[in-house]
């Protein structure tokens, strides 16, 4: 089946971002929130980021009016009926998401052809695909932030997700000018089954006084070669995204090496929990 619409749960980093690239390859995009100010919030980055992309020349004026005008703003999750597919990219809680599947498999009984994806960083697609009556057509499609710009799409096979659920969503990903990456399901994937351990044990050697956080980061950044510091990469994250999935890690591992470090789950209380709330690792202003 040919996708043309695509319904996108979630209008925060991650759900802003990929409507930004599936308008922008000329998919029609439906991006749909629990409340209008999301929204509001949601398009305004889409707009910002559009912005850098005409000014580096990489598209122009004209696509940014073409591309916002692709997506429709919805409140109402019935809008989401005439999608042919949908990606889930909410709040990274089992319970969340749960919730959405069973939702978005009711909204769509008369279409059972219809793919049901999830952006999640590390929750089972087995287990979200097991809330629908459809988990050969669940599947996971992990994109990284920013959106517009990483080129990695984790492609992740639920334990019943069929052959041509991954083959369209492979080629989707292709169609989106993004490298596809096949991965079996298993907690935090690859990417962050890797990504976060590193995370939190930057976090450990600030909290037992071994480097300061700016230390840790000029080690990676002049070290390795990483464009960012561990620390500012998870205030970048957010610390409270970090935290859910080293939960998911320790749940679904059960190894005490994925143990959330204290000092995350202190901050993470305080509200602390990065960029977007101006506090983390660093201050924002
Ligand atoms: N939208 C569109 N374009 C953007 C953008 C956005 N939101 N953010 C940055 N850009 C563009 C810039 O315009 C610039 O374009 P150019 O190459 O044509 O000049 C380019 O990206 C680089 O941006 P800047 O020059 O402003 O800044 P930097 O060189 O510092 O790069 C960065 C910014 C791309 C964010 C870089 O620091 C980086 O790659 N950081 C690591 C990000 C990372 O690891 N992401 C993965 C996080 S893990 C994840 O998402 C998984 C989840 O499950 C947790």
């Amino acid at each position: 089946m040919a996708i043309q619409r695509v319904g996108v749960m979630g209008a925060g980093t991650m759900g802003n971002g990929i409507a930004h690239v599936f308008a922008r390859c000329g998919f029609s995009v439906v991006l749909c929130d629990v409340e209008q100010r999301f929204l509001d919030r949601g398009l305004a980055t889409i707009a910002k980021n559009l912005d850098r992309e005409v000014a580096k020349s990489k598209i122009t004026a004209g696509d940014k009016v073409s591309t916002l005008g692709r997506i429709t703003a919805v409140v109402d999750r019935a809008k989401l009926g005439d999608c042919d597919l949908v990606i889930e990219a909410a709040t990274e809680k089992f319970e969340i998401k749960a919730e959405i599947f069973r939702e978005l498999d009711r909204l769509m009984k008369l279409k059972p052809e219809v793919i049901l994806a999830s952006n999640t960083s590390s929750i089972s697609i087995t287990k979200i695909g097991a809330m629908t009556g459809r988990a050969d057509k669940v599947i996971g499609m992990h994109f990284f932030n920013p959106v517009p710009v990483m080129k990695l799409v984790e492609v992740i096979r639920g334990l019943a997700t069929s052959q041509a659920t991954f083959e369209t969503v492979r080629e989707l990903a292709v169609k989106l000018e993004k490298t596809p990456v096949e991965v079996n399901d298993a907690p935090g994937f690859v990417s962050n089954r890797v990504l976060m351990p590193l995370l939190n044990e930057a976090m450990f050697a600030v909290m037992e006084g071994v480097a300061t956080a700016e230390a840790v980061d000029e080690v990676f950044k002049l070290g390795m070669a990483h464009p960012m510091g561990p620390l500012t990469l998870a205030d970048f994250i957010g610390l409270d995204v970090c935290l859910d999935i080293m939960r998911v890690l320790q749940d679904g591992l059960g190894d005490p090496k994925y143990r959330p470090c204290p000092l995350l789950i202190k901050m993470v209380d305080a509200g602390w929990l990065g960029r977007k709330s101006g506090r983390g690792f660093y201050t924002y202003s």
